[in-house]
């Protein structure tokens, strides 16, 4: 059994598949979730995939005392993946002081816990959205880095500063950001994945609610683009693909001599594809015709983004496997578990 590795957001969407592969990849993964926005179920779900129990904390990384204690109880943690945080670009523009408590105040409480407790790796959720439009596709992580659109991505960028300042300090810590693209799909079991509250903003999990009926229709924001449909174009990954990226990413920390390092890497598929593709993979894997029409453009909505990612299929040795077919067919199997 390789070493302890703490997921804070663990019951979370992302997190809670990166669960399920750091066990099947044999490490001992532990969960803090403070359930603000995550279910039980999530926790349920891992343990039944597993066929073991996680080990579950309720509690907010964020709180020191908290992290104290657990991290006194826990002996030898090999690393840290940090997960929890709010996500909702929308609110983070209504609420921004509630993404920079919780988002910055996480991160800084681990990076202090961490060196006292000798924990050595992290690896931090990024965003692709700390890319903006980018002038030229595919994205290289070494691109110009654009002002952030929201707080949320605004938190993501200086999540990703602070690390860099800290193992620049000297502090043995070696550290990875994974600038994501856009996770979708379930786990292919369809006992865990996306729990959105209320009516989502995502493309996918609107996508299989108006599937169901839940929804009456979806709207595709804008078909005027400079895009081959006129549609946005997004780099989707399927959820259990973005989640390896995380144990190929403890992994190659771990073969690293340097005590102190920081490296940024781009997990997507390499390809992108519009919203109205979407929708149509959506419904042959499905085979339910879907209600849409076309609205206006959503403020905030960058045109077309998709990864390079040669430096995580070179360094990392990760490669997504899975197709958008594979990613919306799991998707659609996960939400008639909901229905
Ligand atoms: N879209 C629709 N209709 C909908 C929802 C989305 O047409 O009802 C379109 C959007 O305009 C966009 C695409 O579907 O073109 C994908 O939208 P999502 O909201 O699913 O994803 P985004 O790319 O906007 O946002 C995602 C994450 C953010 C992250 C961002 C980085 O949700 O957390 O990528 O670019 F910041």
């Amino acid at each position: 059994m390789s070493g302890k590795i703490i997921v804070t957001g663990g019951a979370g969407y992302i997190g809670s598949h990166t669960v399920v592969e750091l066990s099947k990849a044999g490490y001992q993964p532990i969960i803090i979730d403070n359930f603000a926005n995550a279910e039980k179920r999530a926790v349920e779900g891992i343990n039944q995939i597993l066929n073991t129990e996680v080990t579950c904390y309720e509690g907010d990384c964020g709180d020191a005392d908290f992290m104290e204690g657990i991290l006194t109880k826990e002996s030898s943690v090999a690393g840290i993946i940090h997960f929890a945080a709010d996500k909702a670009v929308g609110e983070s523009v209504e609420q921004p002081l509630k993404y920079y408590k919780n988002n910055i105040g996480s991160l800084l409480t681990l990076l202090e816990v961490m060196p006292k407790h000798r924990i050595p790796m992290l690896v931090f959720s990024s965003s692709c959205t700390v890319y903006g439009q980018p002038d030229q596709l595919p994205v290289t992580e070494s691109t110009p880095k654009k002002p952030a659109e929201s707080p949320y991505g605004n938190t993501k960028q200086i999540g990703e500063e602070m690390i860099e300042d800290v193992v620049k300090s000297k502090v043995p810590m070696k550290a990875i950001a994974l600038r994501y693209f856009n996770p979708i799909g379930a786990h292919p079991t369809a006992k865990i994945g996306e729990l959105p509250l209320g009516v989502p903003n995502n493309l996918v999990p609107y996508v299989t609610q108006a599937a169901t009926g839940k929804l009456e229709k979806i709207t595709v924001f804008g078909d005027d683009y400079d895009t081959p449909d006129g549609t946005c174009v997004r780099d989707y990954i399927h959820v259990v693909d973005l989640a390896k990226a995380h144990v190929s990413a403890i992994r190659y920390l771990e073969q690293q001599d340097s005590k102190s390092l920081f490296d940024i890497f781009n997990i997507g598929t390499g390809h992108g594809n519009t919203v109205l593709e979407v929708i149509k993979t959506f419904e042959e894997v499905s085979h339910v015709p879907l209600n849409y029409t076309i609205g206006p453009r959503r403020t905030g909505d960058v045109e077309k983004v998709y990864a390079d990612v040669s430096k995580a299929n070179n360094v990392l040795h990760w490669k997504a496997e899975q197709s958008l077919a594979d990613a919306l067919r799991d998707a659609w199997h996960w939400q008639q578990t909901l229905s």
